[in-house]
Formats: C-alpha cells, structure tokens, sequence
C-alpha cells in the first residue's frame, strides 16, 4: 500500500473516532453499554486488568517491582484500562489518534502524576519522547519493561499500520520484555479500506511472521478464530 493511502487512512481514523469520542466516548470504548457511571466505566477497566494482567504478572514483571516498571498502552481512549494500569505500575505512557479520546483520558487521569498521555499520529510512538522522558530524568535511553493493547488493533483495517506499531514497540522495549495485545481473530469480517470499525483479521501463522519480521517470539496465542485474539509477543533481536 502507498504512503498516500496509509495517510489519508490514518486522517480517516482520527476523523472517525474523534467523531465517536464527541458523540459518545464510553459507548465507543467499550459497546456493552450506552450510558456508563464513572464507577462502572473504571471498574470495567479494572475488570479487563485483572483478565489480562494480573493473572500474567509473571509473563509481564519478569521479577520486576511494578513500581519500576515503565509501561506502554496503544490507543488508550477515554483511560479506561489506564486508571487500572496508572495503580499498579510506576510510569504509564498512554497513545491515541484520537485529540477528544486524549483529553477525556487526561482529564480522567489527572489525579495520576505517573501516567501520561499523548496523541500520536496513528502508527508510531515519536511522540513518546525523549524530552518528557529526560524531565524524569531518566534520559533518552529510557526502555519500556512491558507494553499493552486492547480493543485497538480489532479496528484497525491496515496490516501495514498494526506491524509499524508492533516495530516501534520492539524499538522500544527492553530485550525479554512482553508486547501483549489483542488483534482481531476471525476470518469472516469484512473489512474495507475506508470503514474504520472493522479491523484486519490475523491468523495463526499471520501472527507468528509478523513476529519474525518485527523481532520477537510469539510465545504464547489465546483465542485464535475469535474477534479476541491474544498475543504475547516477547522480544528477541533488535530491528533496524
Ligand atoms: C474501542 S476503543 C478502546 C480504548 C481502550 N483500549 C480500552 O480498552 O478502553 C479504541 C481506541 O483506539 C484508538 N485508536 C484507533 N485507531 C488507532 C491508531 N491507529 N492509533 C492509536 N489509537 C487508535 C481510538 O481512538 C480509541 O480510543
């Protein structure tokens, strides 16, 4: 695919899910409701946080203290599993295309010195810079211990753009360090060019290449077939 057609896709994505953050952020996020309290929100974000983190603590802190870690989350929306991960860990570092989801996030967040939140341009992790970084002192060489996604790369209908994000996190990581994420599984979406809810499908061997090619072992797989397809992705070899 051109450059061109990945462009104007990331300006559909952003465009498109600024619009549902506008409308109806938590609806967006998370479609098991309509309306949602600030308590059933969070605690549906700490209920995705028990699932898929504190049950594989041994897989993510590999003898870390959490309060050391430095933790990534692609596409954050309105901060929902980011609370969970801003109490557990010591520095959060959270990305969304869409400006209304990043807002509603920080202000969700404000109470949470250690998390951070950034727009990013849709596929890569620049803005997760060096100079917030240095303001903790902790200088350019700071290494994410573990990085996370859900519900994100489901609606992502780009191959190309879901393994740009998977490089720059093994830029990112530390060497043995776990990329967990869920993408979508099922063979029988439909997925067009221009509709920005329906994400491109992995399969099994899809999913191990595309681990290959970007760096990392894919150790462990959960839901193949399904719309929840998880991946822990570890880190071997540095890429260029
Ligand atoms: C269904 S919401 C899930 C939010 C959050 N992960 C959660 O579980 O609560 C999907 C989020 O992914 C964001 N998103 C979609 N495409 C993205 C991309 N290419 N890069 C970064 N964020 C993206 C959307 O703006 C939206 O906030």
């Amino acid at each position: 695919m051109t450059g061109n057609r990945i462009s104007t896709q990331l300006r559909r994505m952003r465009r498109d899910w600024d619009r549902r953050a506008r409308e109806n952020a938590r609806f967006y996020v998370a479609t098991l409701q309509d309306r949602w309290s600030d308590d059933e929100f969070y605690r549906s974000g700490e209920a995705t946080f028990q699932e898929q983190i504190l049950t594989d603590l041994g897989n993510i802190c590999q003898g870390k203290d959490p309060r050391e870690m430095h933790v990534l989350e692609i596409g954050c929306g309105a901060g929902r599993v980011t609370r969970a991960l801003g109490r557990h860990f010591g520095h959060v570092y959270a990305v969304d295309i869409s400006p209304e989801m990043v807002r509603q996030a920080r202000r969700s967040l404000s109470e949470f010195p250690n998390v951070r939140v950034y727009r990013n341009n849709g596929r890569d992790l620049s803005v997760v810079g060096r100079s917030w970084w240095s303001r903790w002192g902790i200088g350019p060489k700071l290494q994410l211990d573990f990085a996370f996604s859900c519900i994100v790369f489901q609606h992502i209908p780009n191959r190309e753009i879901i393994e740009s994000y998977v490089r720059e996190v093994n830029r990112r990581l530390r060497p043995g360090g776990l990329f967990k994420f869920q993408v979508q599984g099922s063979p029988r979406v439909k997925v067009t060019e221009d509709d920005t809810w329906v994400g491109v499908p992995f399969s099994e061997p899809e999913a191990r290449q595309m681990a290959t090619r970007c760096g990392f072992e894919m150790r462990y797989h959960a839901g193949a077939g399904s719309q929840y397809y998880w991946l822990w992705f570890f880190k071997e070899r540095e890429i260029d």
